[in-house]
């Protein structure tokens, strides 16, 4: 027994190849394969980190307007965004050559920003300056110059332009309130058609105390369908909740989420719309052709009536092709009918709804 497991003499090539031959039988070499990363991990790795992203927007966000500075410290240095002061003095990089670092001008040549009656003065002035640049003789605390400044308007945009005069009206001991970028886009449209720069005197045609009528912010939402419900609201909720699965742009992130354009699930039955957010959904779901297999969690004990009519309507105006909105009586209705369900919804179920209402 023993000794047949020994090799037997080094020399006899019979022998050692038979050895060889049973032990190939017995154990069959590992074959060297090429396995790459099955995509499914290279969607879920993207999935989580995509989320990660947008969570830490929100609540990066969500710091900075809560608590203008002391709290939000330490998330501020994150180089998401520049705060409005260091933007305007970043482009204030345009300005400095003629007009220097410290405001001052040059003596003859660059008129002074500093406690200039152009800069603390009339918004609307200050601002068609900026906008279409200036030619010809200009007063500016009591001494002439007679130069030219290029316009911005096409170098800028109205954020940009917003921030360097407000730049301008903070620094070097000014100290004239922030200048806005919606009062930028509107003396913009007020004088669209002017191709050339100003004068002198066509400035001081423009009303010392001219008033900028900001056109009204596009959210509203109560005039036309809308009833009350308040689709800036169901913005927000969109962006606090939704949005880490579904996507900014509503179009969810395949295989893992659904979109929420094109689904009928959005723009149907708004009872069934208003279910899926009470209660959840798992298991197989087809959704513009494609089929998902995970679930969302239930909204309904996180979420008030007012709020789902808020989100609901939202999503259904946004990416729904502006179906009707939600409202908080729908939800209500059929919180009472479906609230106490335990479990979440399967397609199956879903399709039971009636399609469109
Ligand atoms: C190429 C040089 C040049 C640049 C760059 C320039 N300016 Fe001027 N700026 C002038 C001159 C010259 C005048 C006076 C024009 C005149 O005499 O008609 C002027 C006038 C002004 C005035 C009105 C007079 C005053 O001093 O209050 C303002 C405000 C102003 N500039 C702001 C800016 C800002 C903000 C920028 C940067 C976005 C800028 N300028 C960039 C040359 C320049
Ligand atoms: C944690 C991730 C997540 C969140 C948060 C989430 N959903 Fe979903 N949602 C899903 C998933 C996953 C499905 C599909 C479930 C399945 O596969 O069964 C889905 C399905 C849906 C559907 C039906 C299918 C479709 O795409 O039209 C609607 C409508 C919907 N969600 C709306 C919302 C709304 C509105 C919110 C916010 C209030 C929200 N979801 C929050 C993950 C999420």
């Amino acid at each position: 027994m023993s000794n047949h497991l020994e090799p037997k003499n080094s020399g006899d090539s019979d022998d050692s190849l038979k050895v060889t031959a049973a032990t190939k039988r017995e154990f069959p070499d590992p074959v060297e394969e090429n396995h790459p990363l099955p995509p499914y991990v290279l969607i879920l790795v993207g999935a989580v980190l995509s989320f990660g992203l947008v969570y830490f927007q929100m609540y990066q966000d969500g710091a900075n307007a809560g608590s203008k500075g002391s709290g939000a410290a330490s998330i501020e240095q994150a180089p998401a965004e520049q705060t409005v002061a260091e933007l305007g003095k970043s482009i204030y990089a345009n300005c400095q050559p003629c007009h220097q670092a410290s405001g001052l001008g040059i003596a003859g040549q660059f008129p002074t920003l500093v406690g200039s009656e152009w800069v603390s003065g009339s918004e609307k002035r200050l601002i068609a300056i900026l906008l279409k640049g200036l030619s010809g003789p200009i007063k500016v605390n009591g001494v002439t110059y007679n130069g030219a400044m290029p316009g911005w308007e096409k170098v800028l945009s109205n954020k940009k332009i917003a921030a360097v005069l407000t730049y301008v009206r903070s620094s070097w001991g000014n100290a004239y309130p922030e200048i806005t970028e919606d009062k930028i886009a509107a003396v913009k449209a007020e004088y669209a058609a002017k191709a050339d720069a100003w004068s002198e005197a066509d400035l001081l045609a423009i009303p010392e105390n001219a008033t900028i009528t900001v056109a009204a912010a596009p959210a509203a939402g109560s005039a036309p369908t809308g009833a009350a419900v308040d689709l800036e609201a169901g913005k927000a909720q969109y962006q606090g909740i939704c949005i880490a699965c579904h996507q900014p742009t509503g179009l969810g992130l395949f295989p893992v989420f659904p979109p929420l354009v094109n689904s009928d699930y959005v723009k149907g039955n708004p009872e069934r719309m208003i279910a899926i957010v009470l209660n959840g959904v798992i298991g197989p779901i087809t959704v513009d052709g494609k089929s998902y297999t995970n679930m969302m969690p239930a909204q309904g004990a996180v979420l008030t009536d007012v709020k789902i009519s808020q989100v609901t309507s939202y999503v259904r105006k946004t990416f729904g092709d502006g179906a009707s909105p939600i409202t908080p009586e729908q939800v209500a209705e059929a919180r009472k009918k479906y609230g106490t369900r335990p479990a979440s919804w399967t397609e199956a179920e879903l399709l039971a709804f009636p399609a469109a209402n």
